[in-house]
């Protein structure tokens, strides 16, 4: 990514990975990602913020070195994730006089992480300046969001607020300036689902207090600038608080067609019911686990419903049907109603799933619809009595 100037002695120097497919080994990315990294020049010192993912580090000392950097006084790490911290060695190989700064919590991490002895770190605790000569940037940790050594700086002279992970978004788009807000919101609603979702009362929080702050600027550590913060704290307010819409989001698996012909009753029902929803195959190419299972997770930011289905086997659900509840129960979105459709041909132990499979989610769930073999018009009839009970509640939960 080019070196771009931000404000007076402000500049974007990190890089973008626009061909990056899978982030975390887990989550899909459409627009690839970006390592954001800060440089800061005051009259008397300097400061780097997070020296990006060390795969990209050459990106971030070219654009140094475009900048005509000489010697850089201050590394900031803001979180210790190597994808913003792992370039510090490499940083300290060419700037061995630079001066680490970060909370207790990051310098503790970065020993684990990054082998970097403890007592390299200048500590900073929340409202600590550091003081670069009409430069001032002053921390506060937001911790678990998403890592226990998140922090912020808030640069006080160009009301920046570098934000660390909050409100990141997977999303190369060449520049650090990106005029398409719906596109950085649906980016940033993915990464939200996978990096924030689990720690929405934290987030919550946050946003609260960054509002109350009213920056010009948020600068996160992936995605694009946001120059008009309200775009992204609006939508943080919408989606860590308990409302939810009146959708519903579909993952099944199917072996045979049983579970796949219950599934096309069902969306006929959702039809007749004026019920809105996506449908998601889990096990339609060899990658669906990873990329079907990402892409429901981030509807379920703002979806209210759930519904699962998949054949047994070996009495147990089909383990793409396991894998994608296992991350929605890590992930805990705020569903309002969840239900789940088995086929099984002798035996069966999936009943037991929704109380098993999704036990962090807090939902209001359907009893279970078990069907042996191939579905009958009579188990048909049951598919629709299953659809009506879900949008029953869902029109009562999600208003
Ligand atoms: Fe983008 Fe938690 O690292």
């Amino acid at each position: 990514m080019p070196l771009e100037k931000i404000t007076d002695n402000v500049y974007s120097v990190g890089a973008q990975h626009f061909d990056r497919e899978l982030f975390d080994a887990l989550m899909p990315l459409h627009y690839g990602t970006t390592y954001n990294s800060y440089f800061i020049q005051g009259t008397k010192a300097n400061a780097l913020i997070d020296p990006v993912e060390p795969e990209k580090i050459a990106d971030l000392l070219k654009n140094l070195e475009d900048l005509q950097v000489k010697k850089i006084d201050y590394i900031i790490n803001l979180h210790t994730e190597q994808d913003h911290s792992g370039g510090t060695p490499f940083m300290l190989q060419r700037w061995p006089d630079a001066q680490l700064v970060g909370t207790a919590k990051v310098a503790e991490l970065a020993e684990l992480h990054l082998h970097l002895p403890k007592e390299k770190y200048m500590l900073v605790k929340d409202n600590d300046k550091l003081e670069l000569g009409g430069k001032t940037l002053v921390f506060r940790s937001i911790p678990f969001a998403h890592w226990p050594d998140n922090t912020t700086a808030f640069l006080e002279e160009d009301n920046i607020i570098f934000t660390s992970d909050l409100f990141g978004s997977h999303l190369a788009c060449g520049s650090m300036y990106n005029d398409d807000v719906k596109l950085q919101i649906r980016a940033a609603r993915d990464y939200f689902a996978e990096i924030m979702m689990p720690f929405s009362t934290q987030c919550a929080k946050y946003t609260k207090w960054v509002k109350e702050l009213n920056p010009s600027i948020i600068a996160a550590a992936h995605g694009p600038l946001w120059r008009n913060p309200s775009d992204i704290l609006d939508k943080y307010e919408e989606w860590t608080g308990d409302k939810r819409q009146r959708e519903t989001v579909i993952g099944y698996v199917s072996m045979h067609s049983s579970t796949q012909e219950m599934i096309q009753r069902l969306i006929l029902r959702l039809k007749d019911r004026n019920m809105p929803y996506t449908l998601y195959n889990l096990a339609a190419h060899r990658d669906s686990m990873s990329v079907a299972v990402g892409e429901m997770a981030g509807d379920l930011v703002e979806a209210g419903g759930l519904i699962l289905a998949a054949p047994t086997v070996l009495v147990n659900p089909h383990p793409a049907c396991l894998y994608a509840a296992a991350v929605v129960n890590t992930l805990k979105p705020k569903i309002k109603v969840a239900g789940f459709m088995s086929s099984y041909a002798w035996a069966s132990k999936a009943e037991q799933f929704l109380t098993t499979g999704l036990s962090a989610i807090k939902a209001e769930t359907l009893p279970v619809l078990m069907v042996k073999g191939a579905p009958t018009e009579k188990d048909f009839e049951r598919v629709d009595e299953f659809a009506n009970a879900f949008v029953d509640k869902m029109d009562e939960l999600c208003k």
